[in-house]
């Protein structure tokens, strides 16, 4: 069976029809609206008239980047989108012309099953993924399992409070790791440091056709490729970042396997490296155990599309 998979992030929605084997056939995109709930609605039930055109559709999954009830129905919370107690099943289902099943999926754990199922986790039965993106989401594998919680908000990694009394967060707290270790706060350090050294950011506001509230995450990301000293640093910092949180994961999980996607992969060893060797150095008890590997997504940032249509057809 064919499933559509819709991936709505906090900057845009990426939909695509998926096979039974993971591949996805066709693909449609739209940006997000991200406080405009309805218009999101809108926009999954546009890219499934588009997708359903030439493929038999069996089941929707809409991957989510919030607090997804455990009815797989209902996003109760969402730090970058205007979702409050939101009944996206229903209202999709109500937009839609068609009897197909609709599944709300944490845009995160989409991307964490997908990965394990086809992806960089096939071979491995405890795994962790970060998708660092606007926010940072979390998905576990625990035992070959998608751990889920009792309410189904399990997995929220990106709201561990990594500073006492750190930077605002949109889910209501301060210092969550989300706020350190995500492609927002990448922006923001670099268009401080836009400001703050201005001689070293030359690059940076360049590709930012000279606006610093221009700049965006793949300005940085095409920076640190071509070599950039200000955008590689930029680059080691939100490793260290997400290298100690996941040091911290270690503690609780002993994952076999770390799992890196989302928009900010793009980066790939620029990211991995630094992010490495701050999960080295900060693992407890290192130098006596077994490290996790650390890879990027194999289905990079298509690995929610994927996911979503997976679990929908379960
Ligand atoms: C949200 C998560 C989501 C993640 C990535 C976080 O801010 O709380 O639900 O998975 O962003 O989109
Ligand atoms: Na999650
Ligand atoms: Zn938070």
């Amino acid at each position: 069976m064919h499933a559509i998979g819709v991936d709505i992030g906090g900057t845009k929605i990426a939909a695509g029809v998926v096979d039974e084997n993971g591949t996805i056939l066709a693909m449609a995109r739209r940006p997000t609206e991200p406080d405009d709930a309805a218009s999101i609605d809108r926009a999954v039930k546009d890219v499934y008239l588009e997708l359903s055109q030439d493929f038999e559709i069996g089941a929707i999954g809409v991957a989510a980047a919030g607090f997804v009830d455990a009815a797989r129905s209902t996003v109760l919370f969402a730090p970058n989108i205007a979702w409050r107690d939101y009944p996206l099943q229903d209202r999709v289902r109500a937009l839609l012309d068609a009897d197909v099943p609709v599944v709300v999926e944490n845009d995160a754990n989409a991307a964490g099953w997908a990965e394990f199922r086809f992806g960089a986790g096939r071979d491995v039965d405890d795994m962790i993924m970060l998708t660092i993106g606007t926010g940072l989401g979390g998905a576990l594998v625990v035992g070959g399992r998608l751990v889920r919680g009792a309410w189904g908000v399990a997995a929220e990694l990106g709201h561990m409070r990594v500073v006492p009394h750190g930077h605002y967060c949109g889910c209501g707290n301060e210092g969550c790791w989300e706020q350190y270790a995500s492609g927002s706060a990448l922006v923001r350090d670099a268009q401080a440091a836009l400001i703050t050294r201005p001689e070293r950011a030359l690059r940076l506001l360049e590709l930012a056709g000279g606006d610093p509230a221009a700049l965006e995450g793949p300005h940085i990301t095409e920076a640190a490729r071509q070599g950039d000293p200000l955008a590689i640093e930029l680059f080691a910092e939100l490793g260290r970042w997400i290298g100690e949180g996941s040091a911290s994961l270690a503690a609780v999980l002993d994952p076999a396997l770390i799992v890196v996607g989302g928009g900010v992969g793009e980066a790939g060893e620029l990211l991995l490296a630094p992010t490495r060797h701050a999960y080295e150095n900060s693992l407890s008890a290192r130098g006596y155990r077994p490290l996790a590997d650390f890879q990027l997504a194999a289905m990079g940032n298509d690995a929610g599309i994927v996911g979503a249509a997976d679990l929908a057809r379960i």
